[in-house]
């Protein structure tokens, strides 16, 4: 099954083509990557308007060259899947309405993907990585765990109560005069720091419920780097590596209560899994395998590149909905907000059997409309859910 992804949600804009085979197994044909951090550096983070219409400038060259470097055309796509949110809603039209193009003129079934599912499937694209499993989804946006227990199936566990945890690298980035984009910048100039220098505080430890806090950490920083201006180059690696240090212990805390809620539950989960940007943290990465380790339990982490945005990971949830039977209706609305709890998962086979549906053949876009290309898990009345990558520099 071959699945054209698009992702636009943010500041990148990418396309890739993955194949699923029929084992379940993938293989990235192609994954394109264009930042735009050049465009939004002046303004010490990203804006809006300028990212959509970044998008417009470059989607359909980042496309033409994942299809290319795949070496197939839109003809041979049994698919095509773009990011249809949560996201910077300008930026989430721009790629979903592309997608619809290709998929009417091709006669394509759409795949309206949930930017969140598409993190959270990572680990079965590049580790096939087996449901239930427990996620720690941390990205700029969001900081959940989250039990995964099928395509479409998520049970969230916690959340952050304020800032997300990407948010608090970025802030403490712009507070120390670091730029955009800011969780890089943090972790480099943490590795040339003294982490025991600042007592920062460790937000939430020791809670029963297996929620995150960063705002109050966050204001802690500002404090300190207030009492000791002007900052000097090691003033700003040793605050940066006392932030570090306060956000994993904090985040091995929590995960450990995650893992404790997910077992008396769930049953086992078959892996410890990270997804989003702050996964590509090194530090971080080096904590969780730490923790997994102590709590017998298996590690997935993808490779830095497919924690951060990219298209592959779309193209790959595209692809596993479609496996199942769905797909989406031309008609799709873009979603700013799109909880992971509120995506659409295939029924079961039979009343009172936890399967899944077998594939159907969704529609092609052509002659979907309407509630016809709703997957079958979809009540009639319900919202439709609708390696390395090439940079572009
Ligand atoms: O998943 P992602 O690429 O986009 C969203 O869906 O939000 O995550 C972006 C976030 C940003 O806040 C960025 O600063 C953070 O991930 N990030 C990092 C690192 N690389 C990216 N945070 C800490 N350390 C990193 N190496
Ligand atoms: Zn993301």
């Amino acid at each position: 099954m071959l699945v054209l992804g698009i992702e636009t949600t943010c500041d990148e804009t990418a396309a890739a083509v993955v194949e699923r085979h029929d084992d379940g197994r993938a293989t990235i044909l192609s994954n394109v990557v264009l930042s735009q951090i050049a465009e939004h550096a002046a303004f010490g983070g990203v804006v809006p308007e300028i990212a959509a219409r970044a998008h417009v400038e470059a989607l359909d060259l980042i496309i033409a060259t994942a299809m290319a470097e795949a070496g197939r055309d839109f003809g041979a796509l049994d698919g095509v899947a773009a990011a249809a949110g949560p996201g910077l809603i300008g930026g989430v039209i721009v790629g979903l309405i592309t997608a619809k193009a290709i998929a009417l003129v091709h006669e394509k079934p759409l795949i309206a993907v949930n930017h969140l599912e598409a993190h959270a499937l990572t680990a079965r694209l590049t580790d096939g990585t087996p449901f239930p499993y427990c996620l720690f989804l941390a990205s700029g946006g969001h900081t959940q765990i989250v039990v995964v227990r099928g395509v479409g199936d998520y049970v969230r566990l916690g959340t952050t109560r304020d800032d997300a945890i990407g948010e608090a690298f970025d802030k403490t980035a712009k507070l120390l005069g670091l730029g955009y984009p800011g969780g890089q910048r943090v972790e480099q100039e943490a590795a040339r720091g003294d982490p025991s220098r600042f007592n920062l505080p460790r937000p939430m430890l020791g809670r029963q419920d297996a929620d995150f806090s960063f705002s109050g950490l966050k204001t802690a920083l500002r404090l300190e780097a207030e009492k000791i201006a002007p900052l000097t180059d090691q003033d700003v690696a040793d605050l940066c590596a006392s932030f570090q240090l306060a956000v994993i212990e904090t985040v091995v805390d929590r995960l450990r209560r995650g893992l404790k809620v997910f077992r008396q539950r769930f049953g086992a989960p078959s892996a410890l899994v990270a997804a989003g940007g702050v996964a590509a943290n090194q530090a971080i990465r080096d904590a969780l395998l730490n923790l997994a380790s102590q709590d017998q339990v298996a590690l997935v982490v993808p490779p830095p590149s497919l924690c951060t945005d990219n298209a592959a990971m779309i193209a790959w949830a595209g692809a596993e909905r479609l496996a199942h039977g769905l797909c989406d209706a031309l008609d799709t609305l873009p979603r700013a907000r799109w909880p992971l709890d509120q995506v659409g998962k295939p029924l079961p086979t039979d009343a009172g059997t936890a399967g899944v549906s077998p594939a159907i053949a969704c529609p092609p876009a052509g002659r979907a409309g309407g509630r016809d290309a709703r997957g079958p898990g979809e009540p009639a009345d319900s919202v439709s859910p609708n390696t390395a990558p090439s940079v572009v520099a």
